[in-house]
């Protein structure tokens, strides 16, 4: 995956969420962090075409997001931070309605890979967060994105869900899936990052090679 930032800014009201933001890395995981309020979702969300750029360009794979977002959403799956799930449904049903959604059947796999066990009649608004988080990522997963923006997918998961998840992630970079993530999880992702992306306050602070095969320009 190649992913360009050119001098980005993305403002709400008075606040510049991402400021004049620019890089160019070539590499298939991409790891985003910095403390609370950096711009690390909405970074990600404007990589996920759920927001646009107030100013500059964001190119993923040679393709420009705001003028062809169509042809990103088709390749990429989106975690945000807080994931809308169907409430009123169960687990079982919000899969079965996330699948037709997005035309790619769920796997008994899939849910063993990520510890997640469906717990029968219990509607989705009364799960655990832990349980929220493992379907949202089930989902997240499905149909077999080629970019995965995920967005501190880890958080309220157990130890052993952690370890679980990140390891079926590094089987999905062995498979040439290209991934963003936010975390606070380094430790994980410096087994599985390609770069870093450090953020504080909007402003991009570095970008760290993790790993000698991928390249980048700070520019
Ligand atoms: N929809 C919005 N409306 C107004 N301000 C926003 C909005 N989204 C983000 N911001 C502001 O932009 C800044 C960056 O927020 P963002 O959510 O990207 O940070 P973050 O690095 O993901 O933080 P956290 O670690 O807490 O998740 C914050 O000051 C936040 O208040
Ligand atoms: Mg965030």
């Amino acid at each position: 995956m190649r992913l360009i930032f050119e001098h980005v800014t993305k403002k709400f009201a008075q606040t510049k969420a991402i400021d004049d933001v620019t890089f160019d890395v070539e590499a298939s995981c991409v790891a985003v962090v910095g403390g609370n309020a950096a711009g690390k979702s909405t970074l990600l969300k404007l990589i996920a075409t759920v927001l646009k750029p107030d100013e500059g360009r964001v190119i993923l794979n040679g393709i420009d997001i705001v003028k062809h977002a169509h042809l990103i959403r088709k390749e990429l799956s989106y975690l945000p931070e807080e994931p809308a799930l169907m409430d009123t449904l169960t687990a079982r049903d919000n899969l079965a309605l996330f699948s037709k959604i997005k035309k790619a059947d769920y796997s008994e796999e899939l849910l063993r890979s990520l510890r997640f066990e469906p717990n029968g009649k219990k509607l989705v608004k009364n799960l655990s967060k832990g349980s929220r988080r493992k379907l949202s990522l089930c989902i997240a997963l499905l149909g077999e994105p080629k970019i995965l923006v995920l967005d501190e997918p880890t958080s309220g998961l157990d130890e052993e869900a952690k370890q679980a998840f990140w390891s079926h992630l590094s089987t999905l970079k062995e498979k040439n899936v290209a991934m963003i993530i936010a975390t606070h999880d380094m430790e994980e992702m410096k087994k599985l990052a390609d770069f870093v992306i450090v953020l504080d306050r909007g402003r991009l602070v570095k970008i760290e090679s993790l790993n000698s095969a991928a390249s980048y320009i700070q520019l």
